[in-house]
Formats: C-alpha cells, structure tokens, sequence
C-alpha cells in the first residue's frame, strides 16, 4: 500500500474543508486530534484536525507518524503578517521554520525589570546538557530554522498560479504559542529572525518531522497583519487548502 500524505491544520476552519475534500473517509481521535483517513484521486491521504498551538500540533504529528507513516507533511493554515509587503491574502510557503517562543534571558537582578527586546534565541535541541548552564549552554544561544523539502516546494511553485486572491512567496514562518500586538515586536522577530508570518504550530510540526525523517512543508496564509493594517479576515483559512489542494495533486503526479 501507498504511503499517505499528511495535511494538518490546526482550527475547524482550517482543516474540514480539506477533510471534505476526501473519498471513503474514516474517522478515528485521539487526544485533542481527530484524523480523517480517505483518498484524494485515489492516493491515501491523511487529515488532522490538530487544535492549535505548539504541543497539540507536536503530539499530533508524531501519532500521525506512528499510526499512518506518512510519506510527506505539510502544515497549512492561517498566520499574522510581520512583513508589511504581504497582505492579508497572500500565501507563504515555509523555506524555514523556527521556534520563535524559544529564548533565555540576559542575567538582570531584582528591579531591574525584564526586557524582550533584549533576550537571546534558544536551541533546545543544540545538545543533550543543559541549555541555561555549564558546558555548550552558549552552544545553545541560536535559533533552529527547519528548512522546507525541496520537492514539496517545487510543487507548491509550480501550482502558484492557481491562488487568484493574492500573491505565493518564500519565506520563514514563526512559531509560537503567541499573539503578537505590539509592531516592535513583530518587527524585531522580522529583523532578527527573518519571519515573514507568524502563527502557532508549523514548527512543532517540522521538529517532528525532521526527527523522524519525512519530507515537510509549512503553508500559510496571512489572515491578518498589524504591520500595515491588514484586517483579519477568517475566509482565508478555504483559500488556502484549496491551493494546498492543487500542491498536494501536483506533489502526487510526480510520485
Ligand atoms: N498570531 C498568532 N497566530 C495566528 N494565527 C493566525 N494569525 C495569527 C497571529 N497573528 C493562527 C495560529 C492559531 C490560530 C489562532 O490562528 O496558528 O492556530
């Protein structure tokens, strides 16, 4: 039997339309997971409904990998823009990923207060020590970026022309379980770590598949951005898997 492609999505909105689009679906949940195992034109595909945030999306996607043994991932969904030249609309495809709720912060004492600004990436994965102290601690003070399969991304530029409501770019989403309001906080994640797009789960999910070997892609839309007053905008969420439709046919016909 074919190995099954994975397409996550965190919310109701970003997850059952794509669900709907499958033949002979069964369902089965887990935790906070419901998965939706069916065919599109006849190759098994596999949806998760993952809930949101960093530990849901993890804990589904390495369940996922037991149960399913996807042969590729892709995480899609809504974000928040940190870069004022995209707008609510337009698509990212995740070149990189990285944990962007991930820091250790600056030795301050008591009443000298606490400055985002100021505080250092964190490679939780840099060794098997400690992160904060000793030995290779320092070792640890830089971001991880997970780097997208190229072959996914091949096929997600070679459909880019079938999203009409705004513009497909590259770019480097950010993860957290986070809400950003403040510009000079989107802003510095931007200057300091490149992200376009922020959002809760694409990271988790491709630390997973990272760890254990499988092909991933992050696919985000931008359902708003504070940046350049980009108004939220929900209907984004089918925009986005029906051009994650169109990526994951293209990936197949090159299987
Ligand atoms: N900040 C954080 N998460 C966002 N999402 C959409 N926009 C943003 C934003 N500006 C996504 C997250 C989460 C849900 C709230 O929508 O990934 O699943």
């Amino acid at each position: 039997p074919k190995q099954p492609i994975l397409i996550q999505g965190p919310m109701p909105i970003e997850a059952e339309y794509f669900a709907d689009l499958l033949k002979n679906v069964r369902i089965e949940h887990s935790g906070n997971f419901t998965f939706y195992i069916g065919t599109l034109n006849d190759y098994p595909i596999v949806v998760t409904k993952t809930s949101k945030g960093v530990e849901n999306t993890a804990a589904a996607t390495a369940i996922a990998i037991e149960r399913y043994k996807p042969r590729a991932i892709i995480n899609q969904g809504t974000s928040g823009g940190h870069d004022k030249s995209l707008n609510v609309g337009d698509i990212v495809l995740g070149k990189r990923s990285f944990n962007a709720g991930n820091f250790k912060t600056p030795v301050l004492s008591e009443g000298e207060g606490s400055n985002p600004m100021n505080w250092i990436p964190m490679d939780v994965m840099a060794s098997e020590g400690s992160a904060g102290e000793g030995d290779g601690a320092v070792d640890a003070e830089k971001v991880r970026y997970y780097e997208a399969n190229p072959e996914l991304l091949a096929s997600a530029h070679a459909v880019k022309e079938t999203h009409k409501r705004g513009k497909v770019v590259e770019g480097t989403i950010g993860s957290a379980n986070f809400w950003n309001n403040e510009i000079d906080r989107m802003n510095w994640l931007n200057k300091h770590f490149g992200s376009s797009v922020e959002e809760m789960e694409t990271a988790s999910a491709a630390m997973m598949a990272e760890a254990y070997g499988i092909p991933f892609l992050g696919i985000r839309i931008l359902s708003n951005n504070l940046t350049n007053g980009g108004k939220y905008d929900p209907s984004t969420a089918t925009d986005n898997q029906k051009f994650v439709k169109n990526v994951v046919l293209h990936y197949i016909s090159t299987l």
